[in-house]
């Protein structure tokens, strides 16, 4: 079939090079001339991984191109996938004038062949009637088209697998037509797969996506919540989150306490459907108790470092990852951000290192320092803090970072190491909820 894919970010790249290794003929269409520029060079402009090797695989199968011209892609496309961001508002809200923009391009340009066109960014419950409406306002010919939803589920790190090894695939549809070319889009992924199909209605497909967010980032905020009781009664959290996970019905998958979750899907997901509870007249209170409980997990673990540091000016501080999780270069809403700005605040000396994230956080941050590996940042540190859990912190020679620190004092904010061990190579040692 012919797609195409208007938005390369981190959903829409994906989704378009996944399609394009399933057989489809796919275009990829970006506003951003320097990115599309890289990916006609064969190269990712995000660090995920196995994405590089196969744009480069269906690039030269002739399956997958990319361009800034949204015109020829949309009119020769069968589907079009709406793929661009949708930031919050200050108020929370999704914004959606990039959808919008997007919807009245594909108006100005689709001819009067039938296409699908597909809400893949994650949008408040309803935005897909906005969408028709829009394309209804701007649409020059005798247009027919459906509008569908289609959210994705994938997360940054494993997304090309989560797109090609899908949990389920929802097809939010209004009309039999439209159903036939979206199963026609995945069947091949069903069949190789046997995922799961769930074909709903489009409102219904809207829900789903900020209900799982909503879901997994309550998951989270509970596993925080029970690790605040931990420290404060002197029990393991990690123990007791095993233990409740063990139950089938709970599941121990995102049960990890920390230093909050971050990324560019929870924070501002859950923002937003907060505001559609709100717009409702639903009480939002449960969502509101995520946001806090993860906005106290950041400050929590902070006054951890300066209870026990106790004057910050002038000391140095290190910081092992920037990525708002591992396996990503991405640091958008990054808890180490904020653990940085606090340090910032009141005096600290930065010293940071992450394995794929130091390029994107040079372009916000400028006055601290950026190291080449774990070691440099040990050198001189009166505290280690881990902000990130990459494999390469776990595996970290720890009595050489001894040796190399002022005071060897290890705050783990995802809780990397065996709190036995560590004390037992003479570090002190903090946890969270340990
Ligand atoms: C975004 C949303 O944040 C998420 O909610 C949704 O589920 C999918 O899209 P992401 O892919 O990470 O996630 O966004 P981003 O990396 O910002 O990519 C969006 C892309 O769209 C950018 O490359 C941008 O240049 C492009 N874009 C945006 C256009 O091509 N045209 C526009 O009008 C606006
Ligand atoms: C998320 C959803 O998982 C995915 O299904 C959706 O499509 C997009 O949003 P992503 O933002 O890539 O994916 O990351 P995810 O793995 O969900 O982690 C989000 C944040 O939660 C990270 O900051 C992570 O460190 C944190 N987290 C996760 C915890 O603090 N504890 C956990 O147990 C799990």
């Amino acid at each position: 079939m012919k797609i195409a894919i208007i938005g390369t970010g981190y959903v829409g790249l994906t989704t378009g090079t996944c399609l394009a290794d399933l057989g489809h003929q796919v275009t990829c269409v970006d506003h951003g001339q320097e990115k599309v520029e890289k990916l006609n060079r064969g190269e990712s402009p995000i660090f995920e991984p196995g994405l590089e090797e196969l744009i480069v695989k269906n690039k030269t199968a002739g399956r997958l191109s990319f361009t800034t011209t949204i015109e020829p892609a949309v009119k020769a496309a069968e589907v079009i996938f709406i793929c661009v961001n949708t930031p919050p508002k200050p108020d929370g809200h999704a914004d959606l004038k990039y959808v919008e923009t997007v919807a009245r391009e594909i108006a100005e340009n689709i001819n009067s062949e039938y296409k699908v066109i597909v809400d893949k960014s994650t949008v408040p419950v309803k935005t897909a009637e906005k969408v028709k409406e829009t394309i209804l306002r701007y649409v020059k010919s005798d247009a027919q088209f459906d509008v569908v939803s289609n959210p994705e589920f994938l997360r940054e790190g494993t997304a090309v697998k989560d797109t090609l090894e899908p949990d389920r695939i929802v097809i939010g549809v209004d009309s039999e037509k439209a159903m036939e070319k979206m199963l026609a889009v995945y069947q091949p992924l069903i069949e190789k797969t046997q995922a799961p199909v769930k074909i709903v209605s489009v409102k219904s497909a809207e829900l789903i996506k900020h209900g799982a967010n909503t879901f997994l980032a309550n998951k989270i905020s509970f596993a925080n919540l029970i690790a605040e009781t931990c420290e404060e009664v002197g029990a393991d959290a990690l123990e007791v989150l095993a233990a409740i996970g063990l139950d089938e019905r709970i599941g121990n998958q995102f049960l990890s306490p920390g230093i909050g979750f971050g990324g560019s899907c929870f924070p501002k997901d859950i923002a937003a459907y907060k505001k559609t509870l709100e717009i409702l007249g639903i009480d939002n209170s449960l969502v509101v108790a995520i946001e806090k409980i993860n906005q106290r997990s950041t400050e929590r673990f902070l006054h951890k470092v300066e209870r026990e540091l106790w004057v910050l000016d002038g000391k140095t501080i290190g910081i092992l990852g920037l990525a708002f999780k591992p396996n990503t270069d991405d640091i958008r809403n990054a808890p180490a951000l904020k653990i940085i700005a606090g340090l910032k605040a009141e005096g600290a000396k930065i010293k940071a290192y992450d394995p794929q994230a130091m390029a994107n956080t040079k372009k916000m941050i400028t006055d601290i320092e950026y190291a080449n590996d774990p070691y440099q940042v040990a050198q001189g540190s009166e505290a280690l803090i881990i902000c990130t859990e990459w494999d390469e912190f776990k595996n970290l020679d720890l009595v050489k970072i001894k040796e190399l620190m002022v005071t060897p004092i290890i705050f783990d904010g995802r809780n990397i190491f065996d709190p036995a061990a560590v004390k037992e190579l003479g570090f002190k040692y903090f946890g969270v909820g340990r």
